[in-house]
């Protein structure tokens, strides 16, 4: 007879350790089945489940069955897709809803989606009557290894990325590595460039694992996902317990962010995936790293070979320098009206600085396509 391996001894678990408002992250297959896991974390037996017109068709119907036979009242909201329409009146329809179905205080939002979806129903729970619990369900691999995790939520605004938000911690991470079997490929890629991100901030020998690992995680073996997902919420927990506000340590995170937001920006919403900005930000980055003195050449092309190995772009978009500079202007990392960037100064070691300007000018015209 074969062995059947129960679900429970594939599920990895960690904590995000923030005390009274520490949560699990719980990964692995089948997560959606697993009442037993949210229960617990339910102020009472009513949800109502944010999704959108893509995620719901494919597992709105699982997790409220999931919910319903746990006895839970579940009422789903379903949003249009896209980054374009995380913004106000999207914000609104969650509101409309919540209002219409009269959401009590202890009433759980749950975020059923991938980063749009998690970011959006994570500001509704943090304003809707000043605050009321959320859960996170990831189902793309970039929220799953990273935008759930870390209590940042918002929207965007017209003149800038994720401008308009608040802290807002989920009670609970449930990511079903099976949802990624549906994930389509230039979405798998995008989250990758998110999952790259954690080997060249701080954490070397994932980006050498990375290296080795790199196509049976583009072939969405479980075990090398698992793996990934879990090294990647690994390093995002231990950075978000040391410094949620971003204080300090958590703009490394958003290495690459800065001139990523921009491409984001400066395309319009939507035309480039986050994750495909983030890789070319990344790389102008690590071009200004090089022009500074900072990181040999030979680190960024090591960068360059592991973004193109996960089918990410390399190159940014040629916006001019000024427009560039123009959404740059916005980052959340500017203080006292200068800017300051995610440098490198290795594989693993990432820092943040200001930037001569004329290195800058010469990063945002050469280094571009
Ligand atoms: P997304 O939410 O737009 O999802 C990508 C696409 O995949 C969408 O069309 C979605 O409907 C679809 N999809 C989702 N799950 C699917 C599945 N299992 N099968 C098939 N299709 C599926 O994009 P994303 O890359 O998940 O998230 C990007 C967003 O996350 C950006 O808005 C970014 O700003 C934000 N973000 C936030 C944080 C944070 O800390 N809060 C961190 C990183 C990124
Ligand atoms: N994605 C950056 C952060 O969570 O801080």
């Amino acid at each position: 007879m074969p062995q059947i391996i129960p679900y429970q001894t594939l599920m990895q678990t960690l904590t995000v350790d923030l005390g009274s408002r520490s949560y699990p992250i719980h990964i692995g297959p089948g997560l959606l089945d697993r009442a037993d896991l949210i229960l617990p974390h339910l102020a009472q037996k009513r949800v109502v489940i944010v999704t959108n017109t893509t995620v719901g068709p494919l597992y709105l119907e699982r997790l409220t069955q999931t919910l319903t036979a746990a006895g839970v009242r579940v009422t789903p909201v379903v949003l249009p897709d896209g980054e374009a329409y995380k913004n106000w009146e999207t914000l609104n329809l969650i509101f409309d809803a919540l209002l219409t179905d009269r959401a009590e205080r202890k009433t759980t939002l749950i975020a059923l989606g991938g980063g749009v979806i998690g970011d959006i129903t994570g500001f509704a729970a943090a304003s809707y009557q000043r605050g009321v619990p959320f859960i996170q369900v990831p189902t793309t691999l970039l929220s799953q290894v990273d935008s759930s995790v870390g209590g940042k939520t918002g929207i965007n605004h017209p003149l800038g990325k994720n401008m308009i938000g608040a802290f807002w911690q989920p009670q609970l991470v449930l990511a079903d590595t099976k949802t990624l079997n549906t994930l389509p490929d230039r979405e798998l890629s995008a989250g990758m460039a998110e999952v790259i991100k954690y080997g060249l901030i701080t954490d070397a020998e994932f980006f050498d694992w990375l290296e080795a690992n790199t196509a049976p995680l583009m072939q969405r073996e479980t075990a090398a996902l698992t793996e990934a997902i879990y090294r990647s919420c690994a390093n995002k927990a231990r950075v978000v317990a040391a410094d949620e506000r971003e204080a300090g340590l958590r703009a490394l995170l958003n290495l690459g962010h800065t001139f990523g937001h921009a491409i984001e920006a400066g395309m319009g919403y939507g035309v480039w995936l986050h994750g495909e900005a983030v890789a070319a930000g990344t790389m102008l980055a690590a071009d200004l790293s090089r022009r500074m003195g900072l990181v040999k050449q030979a680190d960024c092309h090591r960068a360059e070979a592991l973004f193109q190995q996960a089918h990410l772009p390399v190159k940014a978009p040629n916006l001019g320098a000024d427009e560039y500079l123009r959404h740059m202007g916005v980052d959340k990392k500017v203080e006292g009206g200068k800017l300051r960037f995610v440098l490198l100064r290795g594989i693993g070691n990432a820092f943040v600085s200001e930037a001569p300007a004329d290195l800058l000018q010469q990063t945002l015209t050469e280094a571009v396509a």
